[in-house]
């Protein structure tokens, strides 16, 4: 218990000042004590560089988390970081619009198959609901079909468990349904016939589309004029230079990309179909910081280098050594309630436990167990170009010894007693 204690004074007396003043004491929820647990993990990094964060009581961390996914070439880039240098000389937001725009949008267009046009904002979230703003001013529709997460906006999270201040006319039009299910997505089609503007989804998250799947969402949206649109936010720069769409083969209407576009740099894009990015003149669709140019700088970098198809090759082998130099130490009774699925990229931490109470407690357990062993993570491996075979076995080891800790636990059927923090609960649920 005392070493925990001391580990994370710094981030608990922290919390409490933050706390004073920031709701939660965090600007977003997958960086607070909703995802990792109070007294038994940081909360609060001072610096991050390469494949390595440092937290405010100064002990460092392997960073599987990789800033939410946002970066992908590594922390601290030194091309990215001149080129942003360069730029911020010659101003960060001008009065008018920057020749960059045109250039990083260009680079977009050469690389992302559905890319004819594109319009940059901040977030993923502003690249999502413009796409979905677009869907409905194309079609005259209302209804929106979703699969997976794609932001914080009245649209999207309405359909979720957290809908508290989305109005129930919001709510009511977005229906969730669950990945590689075409029925599902039949089912709402064939409920609301010719109101469904949009059906926006993560094109994969941690299961690959079975056989012919994302060809029948593709061909079914087609036959009833409903804009499909992938929300690449994640997949975008890490299955294929291009995209999921590239490595899938599928084209979609419009995309929304974000993380990983410009390595951590707060930038997202719209792109897609010139007819639907054109109603851009119609809708409304603008902000102060849009064209922002740090931002499109470090894009600029990214963009140059994915387009040599080498960072996405790097990703997955680093992704697959990961997960094999893992199982190669992990002992093999952990495979019971463990198992590692998707893409190498972006693999996912898969837990197979009987109930949802003790799924809880392990999740908690195992944060509680590799995070005292340097290894920053949440449910997903957020692979940068930069890991080292060091880092590699760095974890791989962390992994082994926090998962016999669980194994132990669950055969003595005492998870709780070994947890030396609060159980973390999930935040939300999909309505699906
Ligand atoms: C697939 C996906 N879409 C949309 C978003 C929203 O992006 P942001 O948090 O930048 O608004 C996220 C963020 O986690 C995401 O993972």
């Amino acid at each position: 218990m005392r070493d925990l204690v001391r580990r994370y004074a710094g981030s608990v007396e922290q919390l409490a000042r933050a706390e004073r003043v920031i709701p939660l004491g965090a600007q977003t929820f997958s960086k607070s004590r909703t995802q990792y647990p109070l007294g038994a993990a940081p909360l609060f990094a001072v610096r991050s560089q390469g494949s390595r964060t440092w937290d405010v009581d100064g002990n460092e961390y392997v960073d599987l988390v990789s800033s939410l996914g946002a970066v992908v070439l590594g922390y601290g880039d030194p091309e990215i970081n001149e080129a942003v240098t360069r730029q911020l000389a010659s101003g960060v937001s001008l009065s008018l619009s920057h020749p960059i725009e045109e250039q990083v949008a260009a680079q977009l267009v050469d690389l992302v198959p559905s890319a004819e046009m594109v319009r940059f904002a901040k977030n993923g979230t502003d690249a999502t609901s413009a796409a979905i703003r677009l869907a409905r001013a194309a079609t005259g529709r209302d209804h929106v079909i979703a699969l997976g997460y794609h932001g914080w906006q009245d649209w999207y999270i309405g359909s979720t468990t957290r809908s508290l201040g989305v109005p129930v006319a919001t709510q009511a039009l977005t229906h969730a349904v669950p990945y590689n299910d075409l029925a599902a997505i039949e089912r709402v089609v064939a409920d609301f016939p010719g109101a469904v503007a949009a059906l926006i989804m993560e094109p994969m998250t941690s299961t690959f589309p079975d056989p012919g799947y994302l060809e029948a969402v593709r061909s079914l949206t087609q036959r009833h004029g409903i804009v499909l649109v992938f929300d690449e936010m994640l997949t975008g720069f890490r299955l294929a230079p291009g995209g999921a769409q590239e490595y899938f083969g599928i084209t979609p209407d419009l995309s929304a990309f974000g993380k990983g576009l410009a390595n951590g740099f707060p930038l997202s894009a719209v792109a897609g179909r010139r007819d639907l990015m054109m109603l851009m003149e119609d809708i409304f669709f603008s902000g102060t910081y849009g064209g922002e140019t740090l931002s499109l700088a470090a894009a600029s970098v990214v963009l140059a280098r994915m387009a040599t198809g080498e960072p996405t090759k790097v990703l997955a082998d680093i992704g697959e050594r990961l997960v094999s130099a893992i199982d190669a130490a992990r002992s093999p009774g952990s495979r019971a309630f463990l198992d590692f699925t998707g893409h190498p990229a972006w693999s996912f931490l898969k837990w197979t436990v009987a109930d949802a109470t003790t799924l809880n407690e392990v999740k908690t357990l195992f944060l509680q167990e590799v995070l005292r062993r340097g290894v920053l993570v949440l449910n997903t491996h957020d692979v940068t170009t930069v890991f080292t075979d060091d880092d590699i076995a760095h974890i791989a080891q962390a992994y082994a010894e926090a998962l016999a800790v669980i194994e132990e636990a669950l055969a003595e059927g005492d998870v709780v007693g070994r947890l030396e923090c609060q159980t973390l609960v999930p935040l939300f649920t999909l309505r699906t």
